[in-house]
């Protein structure tokens, strides 16, 4: 996730202040690298762009020295390319009569950049971003006018994105839109177009919402919006917005982390765009097949998906993965350990220090480090020999919710590869995330005031669900502050059992391959009084002997455990707001842990 912003105005004056103001508000959406164009009423590009956050560029390139009619910021959260100044945004062409910039992924990236390479084209960095600059150049080329030759880079670029980009002997910018955000901004002597609304509200609330599969023509005094299917002018009336700033920012919703739980289907699609065009899950694949001992580690909620890319392992490569949280892994295996085994480092911000402690000493003993990552540039990403980027661009609140889908969506696509098995079938599974989330939280609204005052609860769950279970547990305790334990639905019985009296609530996520189980399991409950909640499939069983049933779509089960978190993170973050919580912030928590 990047984010792009462009602005037209009537006469040419100081546009880096503007500029750097517009990118300072996309930053939450991408921040290791920044860059600049503008151009002048001459046609002259200035660009400037580097490693390193916004106002940290700014003052090192002298942003606030930038003038033109025309200008682009790009706010990059890096994917193809590792943050540096030749992948940073915006990008020329390769005579510098363009100049563009874009937010999302081409996943086709690295074939096309072999193409224009073939073509004789200046291929100057890694970024995608520049091949969307290169595919247009290649009909400007061949004598089509702009409109014209980004409608057919559209149908050459594959994945999700949208981009900006000027021609700088015209006195207009063009964008494009597929699969990410775009809208564009009415300003008096002046528009703008943006990845979203925080960049354009500060200058104008009169927009018009950009749709998937059209070009929008810029100039100071008005817009044009042209279908890309078969170039028809498109009418659109402009809107009047009345959200804040704030609310702009999370997307309209109350909170970050509804807005990080409803992007989940869009950052798992963006994910599998990346992994099947990545040949780095090859590599990675490679040395897991080689290990003598694999290993998973991981804390917190990035260790519950450890878990579950073990079970993924052992079903779909018959190969035995461990498990283990980051720091029991020197006194549980360190003295076990050496340059034939292998271990995958799962961590979102990839700065944590228990992980990054026990990556050192996995480096110590010679053990090959692979990592899972959201954070590009962060130090598991730099000291792994291979790593996977999550996608999920900046994941603000502090409980993990996409990135930990994203997790798993990783842990899955590798264990098919590691098995041989075809990973087309998770082309479905973005639209049945989607789905699952229409499909519960009404579900979860209607339960969740029953649970409101609870001050302690169990959540249970068995084979592909125990992770689920204990990311379910490890979200109520984290945004609710009740004390909810997670634990295999079977372990109940060994003790905790003694814990339920009249009406005590406890979960029960049943997969479609282990209700029977579960049943067992809401019988000990019921039976003494408890108030068993199940998770999973319509099935007569769980209707018949739990009490609430939050109904998911029937899935391969597979892929029920990334169905079944939903319901979960769903009730920990409405009892955390029924409570007056923050669930973006919770008390003592910090979204990445540097200490010991
Ligand atoms: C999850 O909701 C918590 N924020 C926490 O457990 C987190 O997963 C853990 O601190 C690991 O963080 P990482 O993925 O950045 O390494």
């Amino acid at each position: 996730m990047c984010g792009i912003f462009g602005i037209v105005t009537t006469e040419e004056g100081p546009l880096g202040d503007l500029l750097t103001a517009a990118g300072r508000r996309l930053s939450y959406r991408g921040y290791d690298s920044v860059g600049c164009a503008t151009i002048g009423a001459d046609g002259v590009v200035d660009l400037r762009k580097d490693v390193g956050k916004v106002d940290e560029v700014a003052t090192r390139h002298n942003f606030a020295a930038m003038r033109g009619r025309r200008g682009i910021v790009q706010l990059r959260w890096a994917t193809f390319g590792h943050p540096s100044q030749a992948n940073a945004q915006p990008h020329l062409d390769s005579d510098g009569d363009l100049v563009g910039a874009h937010n999302g992924n081409v996943v086709n990236n690295v074939e096309l950049r072999q193409q224009f390479i073939a073509e004789g084209l200046t291929v100057r960095s890694a970024n995608d971003g520049e091949s969307c600059v290169h595919a247009v150049e290649r009909y400007v080329d061949r004598g089509h006018d702009m409109v014209t030759a980004i409608r057919r880079a559209y149908a050459d670029l594959e994945g999700d994105y949208a981009f900006v980009i000027a021609a700088t002997r015209e006195d207009c910018l063009y964008a494009i839109k597929k699969g990410s955000g775009l809208v564009v901004g009415l300003i008096d002597g002046a528009t703008c177009i943006s990845s979203d609304l925080p960049s354009i509200l500060p200058l104008t609330r009169r927009i018009v919402r950009v749709q998937d599969g059209e070009i929008v023509t810029l100039w100071p005094d008005r817009i044009e919006l042209r279908r890309v299917a078969d170039g028809a002018l498109v009418q659109r009336e402009p809107e009047w917005v009345t959200e804040s700033m704030d609310a702009a920012a999370k997307g309209g919703y109350t909170h970050f982390m509804l807005k990080e739980i409803h992007e989940q289907p869009q950052v798992a699609r963006e994910l599998l765009h990346l992994l099947d065009a990545s040949a780095d899950v090859a590599a990675m694949v490679e040395r897991m097949r080689a290990a003598r001992h694999l290993y998973l580690l991981g804390c917190g909620t990035s260790y519950h998906a450890c878990i579950l890319g073990a079970v993924y392992m052992a079903r779909l490569a018959g190969r035995a993965a461990i498990p283990i949280l980051a720091p029991q892994f020197l006194p549980q295996y360190g003295p076990a350990v050496g340059p034939e085994d292998v271990g995958v480092f799962v961590s979102q911000s990839g700065e944590t220090k228990d992980v990054l402690d026990a990556l050192a000493l996995a480096q110590g003993k010679g053990m090959t480090v692979l990592g899972l990552v959201n954070v590009i540039g962060s130090t598991l990403m730099r000291e792994s020999a291979v790593h996977l980027p999550l996608t999920c661009g900046y994941e603000i609140s502090v409980p993990a919710t996409k990135t930990f889908t994203n997790q798993v969506v990783a842990f899955l696509y590798l264990a098919l590869r590691m098995g041989g098995h075809p990973t087309a079938p998770l082309a479905a599974l973005p639209d049945l995330m989607d789905r699952t989330l229409a499909a519960i939280e009404p579900q979860v609204t209607a339960l969740a005031p029953a649970l409101v005052a609870q001050q302690d609860l169990y959540c249970l769950g068995y084979g592909l669900t125990y992770p689920i279970a204990l990311e379910g547990a490890l979200k109520l305790k984290e945004i609710t502050y009740a004390h909810c334990e997670g634990m295999l639905s079977t372990e109940f019985k060994h003790g905790p059992l003694s814990a339920v009296r009249d009406d005590y609530p406890v979960l029960f996520v049943a997969g479609p391959e282990d209700v029977p189980r579960l049943v067992s399991g809401i019988n000990e409950t019921t039976c003494r009084g408890g108030r068993a909640i199940a998770i999973g499939q319509e099935d007569a069983r769980l209707r018949a002997n739990a009490h609430d049933l939050i109904v998911l779509p029937d899935a391969d089960a597979l892929f029920n455990p990334l169905l079944a978190v939903l319901p979960l993170q769903c009730l920990a973050y409405e009892i955390s707001v029924a409570r007056g919580f923050d669930p973006d912030f919770p008390r003592n928590l910090s979204k990445t842990l540097t200490v010991d």
